[in-house]
């Protein structure tokens, strides 16, 4: 396998070097001709390599790229193709959300808002091809939600008139343009969205946040490049199967990002914004992972604060964290990084090829350089100098209801592959099938069962938020960090929109489909693996009135 994956890589530079012409001989070579011009060297920014960590961490401020807008009436939202400088010194072409708000421009702005406002917004489509917005994780009647159904053709415009019913917590809006959502995102449409309230406010209160300063959204994504050093989206046909993966990590868009903190508490706002890459979180000093808090997750804040040194974020789910930069003394660097991982793709049911299963098979034809569950860096905190700050974090953060559960109906929702896609209750998408209708009001327990031969798929629900209720035969990896009940890991707690099953698992949670829209509303149900959900793996679910 290893040899393999080696001779694989070894091909992949040649290819490289024969594309920029003689960019081999300056592979491995000084960094000071990387950074811009030339050919391309994916070196530099391999984020296996902490010394490659030396680029700022963008940060959002109020206004331009990803500017924090509080948004105060209607907004004009544009999509259009644009360029970005994903790496320094090289313009890629980019796809970006256009704003502007009480005379300042905004391109993939942050919107914030405040649980219970109305949010009125048009989507005017200027790209060459048919797009549309979802709110992720917000609970909006289904024409407001984004359905690919909603998709606008070039120069169409979409209008989005809803009332932010969320509790405050950390949302986020990308494309769902029908078969082109992984591309699109890939491409740069999809940012966040804040939702606030008073338990936000009494957290970063009781902790002394400032968005942009000691309350950080932060989005982290794989990307590859071509040898130009410009954003590269071709999967092959098992990536465009498997997931595409990238080589290059950026957090915030910033590739091997660095950013300098005092011996104080931050909150990180983390969104798994990749396509297809599932991280294994942690904080390491030296060989040590440190501990962190986590205070939220997809749908806001948790009951109680909960301490680990690790936790999983797969693709669509976010993970709100305290991390005590007083853990280290001024001069050390902590290395947020993904750990290594079985990523299970390794007893597909393809079989056979001289012993390897599919998943090897598809790992050794992957054209990134990082394979799934591979081991590197994310971001770098750098300690200064600075008071020493220790959190006073309140002891109960937020209610967190138990849906009752009482008489609830039972769902099977298994998930399989056939003919090369992975399907839903034995599905592939349809436009226009209802794969099962649910009524209004009632609530359900939907068992989500993951073949033992397969991959791990993270299940996102539209419409409505769900809470875990049980993790059944996990594997070990996830069951080592399962104490919170249940089989339950520290990523279960709370409102969820998105959950990792991972190959053998069955993962059982309560949805409550109470809503006040009229009439009947179609919703999806999808993996969150982009390119899983372009080629199928999701279906319609209708809830009746
Ligand atoms: Cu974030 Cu239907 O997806
Ligand atoms: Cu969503
Ligand atoms: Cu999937």
């Amino acid at each position: 396998m290893l040899q393999r994956r080696q001779l694989f890589q070894f091909a992949g530079v040649a290819a490289v070097a024969a594309a920029g012409g003689a960019a081999w001989m300056y592979y491995g070579s000084g960094r000071s001709t990387a950074l811009a011009g030339g050919p391309f060297r994916h070196y530099p920014f391999d984020p296996v390599a902490a010394e490659n960590f030396q680029q700022k961490l963008f940060i959002p401020v109020g206004s331009g790229p990803f500017g924090v807008l509080d948004v105060a009436g209607p907004l004009k939202i544009r999509a259009a193709a644009a360029s970005f400088p994903l790496l320094p010194g090289r313009e890629s072409p980019f796809l970006l959300y256009q704003t502007e708000q009480a005379g300042k421009a905004y391109q993939n702005p942050i919107l914030r808002i405040e649980s219970g406002a109305r949010f009125t917004a048009s989507l005017d489509n200027a790209l060459k091809e048919p797009t549309i917005i979802h709110w992720h994780g917000l609970h909006t009647p289904a024409a407001m939600d984004g359905h690919p159904a909603s998709t606008i053709g070039p120069g169409g415009r979409y209008d989005y008139d809803f009332t932010v019913r969320n509790r405050g917590g950390t949302y986020w809006y990308h494309t769902h343009a029908h078969e082109l959502t992984a591309e699109q995102a890939y491409n740069g449409l999809a940012s966040f969205f804040l939702v606030d309230d008073d338990d936000q406010r009494r957290v970063s209160k009781a902790l002394d946040l400032q968005l942009g300063v000691t309350d950080l959204p932060l989005v982290i994504q794989d990307k590859q490049f071509d040898a130009q050093g410009k954003l590269l989206y071709k999967p092959s046909v098992h990536e465009a199967m498997m997931g595409w993966l990238g080589d290059i990590v950026l957090a915030n868009l910033t590739p091997n990002a660095v950013q300098a903190v005092t011996p104080r508490s931050y909150r990180l706002r983390l969104l798994n914004g990749s396509n297809a890459r599932i991280y294994r979180l942690a904080f390491v000093k030296g060989k040590t992972a440190l501990n962190f808090t986590v205070i939220g997750t997809d749908g806001g804040l948790i009951e109680l604060p909960e301490t680990v040194s690790e936790a999983f974020l797969a693709p669509g789910e976010r993970l709100d964290v305290l991390f005590d930069a007083g853990q280290a003394q001024p001069g050390e660097d902590i290395f947020l990084k993904s750990l290594a991982f079985d990523a299970m793709e390794n007893e597909g049911p393809a079989g056979g090829m001289g012993g390897m299963g599919m998943g090897q098979m598809m790992a050794a034809m992957s054209s990134s350089r990082l394979p799934l569950g591979a081991e590197f860096n994310v971001l770098k905190l750098s300690v200064t100098a600075g008071e020493r700050v220790v959190a006073n974090l309140p002891a109960t953060l937020s209610q967190v209801k138990p849906i009752r559960t009482e008489g609830a109906a039972q769902r099977k929702i298994e998930l399989s592959m056939g003919q090369m896609r992975f399907l839903i209750n034995g599905r592939t998408f349809k436009m226009d099938e209802i794969a099962f209708d649910v009524k209004r009001g009632a609530v359900e327990i939907w068992s989500i069962s993951n073949p033992a031969l397969g991959m791990p798929h993270p299940m996102h629900i539209h419409g409505f938020s769900f809470q875990v209720l049980e993790r059944l035969n996990s594997p070990p990896q996830v069951a080592s960090t399962a104490r919170f009940g249940q089989g339950r890991t520290v990523s279960d707690l709370g409102w969820k929109d998105t959950v990792l099953v991972w190959p053998g698992e069955t993962v059982r949670v309560a949805i409550d489909f109470a809503h006040d829209y009229p009439g009947d509303q179609t919703y999806v149900f999808h993996c969150h693996n982009l390119e899983h959900e372009d080629a199928g793996m999701m279906i319609n679910f209708r809830v009746q009135a």
